[in-house]
């Protein structure tokens, strides 16, 4: 007999009265993915993986297919052999079906039966997706690093699942500048991510505090300006650069749990680590000394001249060799926060605002973002930029980050002028702010796409992302405390469909995860917004 989903979650949370041993029972057997899937049907009966339990897959698969058995082998010791026979019993079977092609892109299927289980999609995300949701299916002890002697049973639950995205966009900004993060701890944050279903992370690679980033034409940066001078007395693991070699693995990395790495690259303005090395690139000349975050002005005042043909000259080589480093077909260039003190007085850039006709200095900015435009264009891409770029005249092709959260009517303008949009205000998706401003359930409520927008301009809205500046919290420690668990509001908010929003179930989902949580060794935060009956 078919049972919907929900009901029998709902009566799940209805059976709070259990003791304890009862429900941890329940709570193990229970089904929580995180973000709801968009159509699920619970059958009777469950697959039990064993130690003959198989794996299928056509070559094309066979990455997939290992990734999947490398999650399964450690906590129960068995060990999963892969093949391209087309078993009938005891078996996952991974398959790539065309006739999935109608469904979107990263959609797929997934139905677990008494004797088998099946993923199909069209795509290899897709394939990833089903094995990211079968996962969680399992018992939390899935996770352990090591053979789980707890005697669990490996029971799936038998589903059919097909599932999809809402947004293209489900991402996770990391501050890499204010504090460097190293390669390993970027990468577990891309398998955290893929375990749900986020799947752009942006790398906010340099700022006032530091240029994280090794550009060859530029030895300087990373010599000079991945490094706080002597006397700040900063941990050495604070600072440092991802070489070429590193971005390289990230990036391998990152396609193989189907996040695409967004590099952001700022100017004009956070760019006080670039005048350190190259001062001839600034209105004054210098000299400028990197401060860590809070030895120095929040936003400092010197910011690349504009008016300097040099400045270009600069800003073109360093992209180019981005492009090269980065698949992604979307770069950020920052755009915010940029004080015109230094333009104001400025002789060159007054005679560059001059000779092209500009108002002021807003304009002057909007000048710039668009040449920076028409050169990231020229090279297949396309340019992002925080919600600044829209003073002075907003480019037609440009895509906006929404951050300024107290500017209500930004998303509204953006859309109207038909450019894009992805959603991280300060008010909801900002997690260096404290638990006490945004909870998780606060994040949760966050409506991504704003009540006076048509159906038709929503497609504009390209999804969400959750933000982390890392000048307060810049141990690994404090960061997973500030992003888990309320990180899961934003997974779901990005992936599933605006019906399934519903808090009670969230909540009860997200509390069962943090099992899952403790087990992958995520130290995350007892937010009280997520009870425990
Ligand atoms: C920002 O938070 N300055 C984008
Ligand atoms: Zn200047």
């Amino acid at each position: 007999m078919k049972i919907i989903f929900k009901s029998v979650f709902l009566l799940l949370i209805l059976l709070g009265s259990l003791n304890c041993k009862q429900q941890a029972k329940e709570t193990r057997q229970s089904i929580a993915i995180i973000p709801q899937v968009a159509e699920i049907n619970q059958t009777e009966g469950v697959f039990q993986i064993n130690s003959k339990t198989k794996i299928s897959c056509t070559k094309e698969l066979k990455a997939k297919a290992e990734q999947l058995a490398a999650l399964l082998r450690p906590a129960t010791a068995y060990s999963f052999p892969i093949s391209e026979t087309n078993h009938k019993r005891n078996v996952i079977s991974l398959v790539l079906d065309n006739n999935l092609n109608s469904l979107q892109e990263e959609a797929y299927t997934l139905e677990v039966l008494p004797h088998r289980i099946n993923i199909k999609a069209a795509s290899i995300s897709g394939i990833l997706y089903g094995i990211q949701s079968l996962r969680q299916l399992l018992p939390a002890a899935i996770e352990r690093k090591e053979i789980c002697k707890t005697n669990e049973l490996w029971e799936i639950p038998c589903v059919s699942i097909t599932d999809s995205p809402r947004f293209k966009w489900r991402g996770l900004m990391l501050d890499c500048s204010r504090t460097f993060w190293s390669v390993e701890y970027v990468k577990r944050t891309i398998r955290l991510m893929s375990l749900y279903k986020m799947n752009m992370l942006h790398l906010h690679l340099t700022d006032d505090q530091g240029w994280r980033i090794e550009i060859e034409k530029y030895p300087e940066l990373t010599q000079k300006g991945a490094q706080f001078p002597e006397k700040w007395n900063e941990p050495k693991a604070r600072e440092g650069f991802y070489s070429k070699n590193d971005i390289r693995e990230i990036v391998d990395y990152a396609t193989q749990h189907n996040v695409t790495i967004v590099p952001e690259i700022e100017m004009p303005g956070h760019t006080l680590a670039v005048l350190a090395c190259y001062p001839e690139l600034s209105c004054t000349g210098g000299p400028f000394e990197i401060h860590p975050f809070f030895k120095g002005p929040n936003v400092h005042e010197d910011i690349f001249c504009v008016g300097n043909e040099k400045t270009f000259d600069f800003i073109e080589n360093v992209l180019s060799e981005v492009f090269e480093m980065f698949p992604s077909e979307y770069i950020h260039i920052g755009g915010d926060e940029a004080p015109k003190a230094r333009w104001e007085a400025c002789q060159k850039c007054q005679a560059r605002l001059k000779e092209d006709g500009l108002k002021d200095e807003h304009e002057l900015q909007s000048w710039f973002i668009k040449r920076i435009e028409k050169f990231v264009s020229a090279n297949g891409k396309k340019l992002i930029g925080w919600d600044e770029i829209m003073e002075g005249g907003l480019s037609s092709t440009a895509n906006v980050m929404y951050w300024r959260g107290w500017l209500k009517d930004v998303p509204e303008k953006v859309i109207s002028e038909g450019n894009n949009i992805i959603m991280s205000p300060t008010s909801h998706c900002y997690f260096d702010y404290k638990y006490e401003n945004i909870s998780t359930m606060k994040a949760y409520r966050f409506n991504p796409v704003p009540d006076n927008i048509t159906k038709e301009q929503s497609k504009n809205i390209l999804g969400l992302q959750a933000n982390f500046w890392s000048h307060i919290d810049r141990s690994e420690a404090g960061v997973d405390k500030q992003l888990f668990p309320r990180i899961l509001s934003i997974a779901e908010l990005g992936w599933s469909p605006e019906n399934s929003k519903d808090s009670t179930l969230f909540k009860e989902k997200v509390f069962i995860h943090l099992d899952r949580l403790k087990e992958l060794n995520v130290n995350y935060y007892p937010d009280s917004t997520i009870i425990k009956n």
